[in-house]
């Protein structure tokens, strides 16, 4: 192994098999464009965008040098209290690509921070507005909100809480979007709507006006790529108006063209009152994360504070730090100047085919997908998830980054994709699912 590190054990790996990985180590020691080249030396290509950032591919010379210029120029400004050009203008050049009138924004360090930033923003604004009774929050089973206390307690999947004990009271859940007769349906499925209608019983069961915020991710991403069913979204958002709910997309993963617009609001024709974003704001290279809301929200919470006094007291040492708003301006510019949103959509059908080709595998219980997102669940082995993870360190010795959450494998590949690169992942899952499935690698069946 080439290794420049001394000992591997000190290290404690998030989300991360700890003693497995020391014993046979994954590492990574360059990136250019779609590839990784592992410790081996070995090539690897990128199926996930590193974890759903790197969206306009590795080794982005501009981004670099924009930070390394900053850091030149203005290595550091306090954000309490004090300011600095780039932060400003990456809040407007954010509010240019949101939709409707999202354009004040709050910044933060990661998904996590967003989300509960978010929280206690839609906290601050009821309160504002004479509701303070308003604290409950409805989330949905599946969910990923990061693992922060806040996201952590709206969270949907029992694994990421149960080592930890208290969560946050006042967070109920509706259930999530997977039908079983909406098996290996490409994008949205026709039936499922209704299950929107679930936030209306929480409505009644707790009253509407005990409830703050309904947060869901428009395609919950991290639990296996959900994709709504049609005009479930804005059955969503027609309970949230009757009842003054703030309505907030969680769009770490969808954000920034994942969908094939800015925001997944946008691909679907729902607007929220507040969108949390990360990962891909700086294609992954500075940690950064933001909030984008309403101006209604902005003007009342800031208009009920006295003047001259702090109007909302939160707020993090690394909000809007200059290196991070450098990283994030040249990240838009370079969504901008390669037009990679609208890569990103005209690359989707081509990428659902390929994810699709794999249907008959056996092994492979259900597909979804848009944009340039797709998940395949895979039949579990003798325990849950032990499939998954070997499926996972088989693409890595077979030369392929994956994302594997239980026995779903997730593919988000970045936007700078060219039709081969899809063509190169495909086949090398083919190989890995097939050897499980007991099939000679490499023949495809009819079907
Ligand atoms: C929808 C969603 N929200 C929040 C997060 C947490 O982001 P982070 O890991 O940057 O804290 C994630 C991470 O994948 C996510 O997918």
């Amino acid at each position: 192994m080439q290794t420049s590190a001394n000992s591997l054990e000190y290290q404690w790996m998030p989300f991360t098999a700890n003693r497995h990985f020391k014993v046979e180590p994954r590492l990574f020691s360059e990136a250019q464009g779609m590839y990784l080249k592992n410790h081996r030396g070995e090539t690897l290509i990128d199926g996930c965008s590193g974890l759903y950032c790197v969206s306009a591919g590795h080794g982005r010379r501009e981004i670099a040098d924009a930070v390394h210029q900053q850091l030149l120029t203005l290595d550091y400004a306090p954000p309490f209290q004090f300011g600095h050009d780039k932060a400003f203008e990456l809040a407007r050049r954010i509010g240019e690509l949101t939709p409707d009138d999202l354009n004040y924004v709050f910044f933060t360090n990661s998904g996590s921070e967003s989300v509960d930033t978010a929280m206690k923003i839609a906290l601050a604004y009821h309160r504002a507005r004479g509701q303070p009774q308003r604290t409950r929050f409805v989330s949905r089973e599946r969910a990923y909100h990061g693992v922060n206390f806040g996201g952590l307690s709206l969270a949907g999947m029992v694994r990421n809480r149960e080592q930890f004990g208290a969560v946050l009271p006042g967070i109920s859940h509706i259930r999530h979007t997977v039908l079983p007769e909406n098996k290996f349906v490409r994008g949205e499925a026709d039936k499922g709507a209704e299950l929107a209608d679930d936030l209306q019983r929480h409505v009644d069961l707790y009253g509407a006006d005990t409830i703050a915020a309904c947060i869901v991710e428009p395609i919950a991403g991290s639990f296996g790529i959900l994709v709504p069913p049609k005009g479930y979204l804005k059955r969503l958002r027609e309970i949230c108006d009757r009842h003054g709910i703030l309505l907030i997309f969680d769009e770490v993963i969808c954000g920034f063209g994942r969908t094939g617009k800015p925001f997944a609001a946008q691909s679907f024709g729902v607007t929220p009152d507040m969108i949390t974003m990360a990962k891909a704001l700086t294609n992954g290279v500075i940690p950064m994360g933001a909030v984008a809301m309403r101006e209604q929200i902005y003007q009342t919470v800031v208009d009920a504070a006295a003047p001259k006094s702090i109007e909302l007291f939160h707020g993090y040492t690394y909000s809007g730090i200059p290196a991070a708003c450098a990283a994030g301006l040249a990240t838009l510019d370079i969504y901008r100047r390669e037009g990679l949103f609208e890569r990103a959509a005209e690359l989707s059908p081509y990428f659902l085919d390929a994810v699709w080709s794999l249907r008959d595998i056996p092994i492979i219980t259900d597909i979804r997908g848009y944009g340039l997102l797709a998940a395949i669940d895979i039949a579990p082995a003798d325990k849950p998830g032990m499939r998954g993870y070997e499926v996972l360190c088989e693409l890595f010795n077979t030369g392929m980054l994956a994302r594997v959450g239980g026995d779903t494998l997730i593919f988000a590949p970045a936007f700078i994709a060219e039709r081969k690169h899809i063509d190169e992942m495909i086949d090398k899952v083919r190989r890995v699912l097939q050897r499980h499935a007991g099939q000679r690698p490499g023949v495809r069946l009819a079907g």
